[in-house]
């Protein structure tokens, strides 16, 4: 085969096979997996868009490229040129009849083989195990939540206003801050949400989004903590915890209608049970902390949880677990004590010692993906909850004039993408969400 068809950008991407059936196409990828017998080769070629099976008969091609495709080990690169043809028995539909092929690359150690590999060795390996059905599956999930997001609030007039990522002081407390050396012997901390600037251009805009990496310096190593995530913070003026938990219900229902629509076949390779999706529809179950706590004893008296909950705290993995196994839907949990929660919530004005937040936790033990509520907007108390929490005031003065020219009720939430695509795709742990996770014990690769 000549350079020039592999130079040429006139070449054909595996899943639009079926717009060129009966036609001869140039397939460019790599070589996926390889069956022989006797005088025939099934490669299979996959090219980030999808995998297909070619068919190569000895006598249809030259003798030293039969010997070249013959040895050819996982992850060659190749192109190929051939006929695509309908077969109802192929997974996408279609083969390809080979007529002529060329090798760029002979691959014959690829380290990622069909057989079981060690989480640690796949994650050591995460540049390559990223080309492999499943995390193709998943990542493309995630790309979907990510659209889903984006078309969901664009649509319904929210202006994307993105935060800064250094930053001079804590939104979500001080324990998980990344410190960074700025200049001149100034500290910066990585953002842990955008929340709080989103305060300021949601009173600049009405209803705004910020959509980035955040950071949480979390020592935990569970199956739902990463220590860089992406966040979507969606934030609106005027508006109430109400207003934060139908967006939460509609975002979220939203999502999962776009990812039953869109990824369909990923979610086959993930062997997704999609009636848990398609049951993610308005309305979510709304219930009140102390409800919750209620579920909490019962599920202690019935001996599911090992010890008994006590009123004030935060729930742990396995009592979200147990709250949300009392449902089928996502369910909605506001009015937490508010000495669990940020210093920023609003307070409940009949029980002040609650805050007007929300989380909302996912079903099948998947956990709080959402967590938001409404703002506090007296200047004073804020500034009482700033020196209570031993945060430099001098820091947050820029944020206090939000209360000091046109204070409003407002609120928003955040949404954490891992944990949203996690739920999605029914998978274990969120270190498969994200093309390389960053956790306690992994920076690399
Ligand atoms: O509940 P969090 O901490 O809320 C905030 O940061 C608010 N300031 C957001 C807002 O109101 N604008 O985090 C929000 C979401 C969680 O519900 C979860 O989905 C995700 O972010 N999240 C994490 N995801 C992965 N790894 C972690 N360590 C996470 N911490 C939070
Ligand atoms: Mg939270």
């Amino acid at each position: 085969m000549t350079t020039h068809a592999i130079a040429s950008d006139n070449h054909t991407y595996i899943n639009q096979l079926s717009n060129h059936a009966g036609a001869e196409v140039v397939l460019k990828g790599w070589l996926y997996n390889m069956r022989s017998s006797g005088k025939i080769l099934f490669p299979q070629l996959r090219d980030g868009t999808g995998v297909v099976q070619c068919v190569v008969l000895k006598n249809a091609i030259s003798p030293e490229l039969w010997e070249a495709l013959k040895g050819l080990g996982q992850e060659s690169s190749l192109v190929i040129r051939g006929t695509v043809r309908a077969d109802s028995r192929a997974p996408g539909g279609y083969e390809i009849d080979v007529i002529d092929a060329e090798v760029l690359q002979q691959v014959h150690d690829y380290p990622i083989t069909p057989k079981e590999h060690g989480t640690e060795f796949l994650m050591d390996h995460r540049h390559l195990w990223l080309r492999s059905r499943r995390q193709h599956a998943v990542l493309k999930v995630r790309h979907t939540v990510v659209q889903a997001v984006r078309n969901f609030l664009d649509n319904d007039g929210f202006t994307l206003c993105d935060s800064p990522i250094f930053t001079p002081a804590a939104c979500e407390g001080t324990t998980t801050l990344f410190e960074v050396d700025y200049f001149d012997g100034e500290k910066a901390y990585l953002t842990q949400s955008g929340q709080l600037y989103n305060e300021a251009t949601a009173a600049a805009f009405g209803k705004v989004y910020c959509f980035g990496p955040t950071f949480r310096a979390e020592k935990s190593k569970t199956r739902r903590h990463l220590t860089e995530f992406w966040m979507v913070e969606p934030e609106m003026a005027y508006a109430t915890l109400d207003d934060v938990m139908n967006l939460s219900e509609r975002m979220l229902s939203y999502i999962a209608a776009q990812v039953l629509e869109q990824r369909s076949e990923e979610l086959k390779i993930l062997e997704r049970d999609t009636s848990k999706l398609e049951s993610i529809v308005p309305p979510f179950p709304r219930i009140h902390y102390d409800d919750a706590v209620k579920f909490l004893h019962e599920g202690f008296e019935k001996g599911v949880l090992e010890s008994k909950f006590e009123w004030g705290g935060d729930f742990g993995a396995p009592d979200e677990t147990y709250i949300s196994s009392q449902f089928k839907k996502p369910v909605m949990v506001s009015h937490y004590p508010a000495a669990v929660k940020a210093f920023y919530m609003a307070r409940d004005p009949e029980r002040p010692e609650l805050a007007l937040g929300v989380d909302v936790l996912a079903p099948e033990g998947y956990g709080e993906v959402i967590g938001g509520g409404e703002r506090a907007t007296s200047l004073e108390f804020l500034q009482e909850q700033i020196a209570l929490h031993e945060l430099p005031e001098e820091a947050f003065q820029w944020y206090l004039d939000l209360r000091r020219y046109g204070s409003i009720p407002h609120g928003g939430f955040g949404m954490g993408i891992e944990r949203c695509t996690a739920w999605m795709c029914g998978i274990e742990h969120i270190r498969e969400t994200i093309p390389f996770p960053r956790m306690l014990y992994r920076i690399r690769p």
